[in-house]
């Protein structure tokens, strides 16, 4: 039986630690939709065409986690045929057997409307950045905490902006503002949503 999980939110807002967590709590899969569009944008080239011939392989690339794949990721998502291309691989993904959760931008309002839980996991542009900041410096990236900042509105905005899927909670999401929780309690209440519905 299938039970989708459906987290959107802004960059660095948490979603995939509490997707990872909610899939391992209920044993579903889970999908970090963001890679997709991140292996998009580092491959190169006409995105359309690398978008509809995307293989596992592509995402297996380890240059993807990198402030650059970021910003090249939210520009090809921008091209609603890059989008298109993108689509039906993740609604099989959404309701495969025993469950789903898949994190992006526009998972709860265009890829599962319907999806038995809408999280939008959000937090202060400030406490983001600095989590993202945190992050690149133990991935061996230097790079100022001013820097991630611009870089992480500058993403955002585009985001929200496009006009094919933008970022923005589903009419029915819960809204889940993690900037002064913790992993655990951000967790917590993501897995006590889920439970709610099972
Ligand atoms: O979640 P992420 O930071 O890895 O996503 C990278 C970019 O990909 C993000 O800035 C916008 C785009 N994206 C999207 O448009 N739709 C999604 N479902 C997931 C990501």
């Amino acid at each position: 039986m299938s039970f989708t999980v459906a987290i959107d939110g802004p960059a660095a807002a948490g979603k995939g630690t509490i997707s990872r967590a909610v899939a391992a709590r209920f044993g579903f899969a889970h999908l970090d939709t963001g890679l997709l569009y991140r292996a998009v944008g580092a491959k190169g080239g006409d995105p359309v065409a690398v978008a509809r011939g995307l293989s596992a392989a592509d995402l297996e690339r380890d240059d993807l986690r990198s402030a650059e794949a970021g910003q090249a990721a939210s520009r090809v998502a921008a091209v609603p045929e890059v989008r298109k291309a993108l689509v039906a691989f993740q609604q099989a993904f959404a309701r495969r057997d025993g469950g789903a959760v898949l994190d992006g931008r526009d998972i709860g309002t265009v890829i599962c409307p319907e999806a038995e839980v809408k999280i939008y996991v959000t937090a202060t542009d400030a406490v983001r950045a600095h989590r993202r900041w945190l992050e690149l410096r133990e991935a061996g990236e230097t790079v100022s905490e001013a820097e991630v900042l611009a870089q992480l509105q500058e993403r955002d905005e585009r985001d929200r902006a496009r006009t094919s899927a933008p970022l923005k909670p589903a009419a029915d999401a819960v809204v889940l503002d993690t900037s002064s929780l913790g992993i655990d309690e951000a967790v917590a209440r993501a897995i006590d949503l889920v439970s709610a519905r099972r």
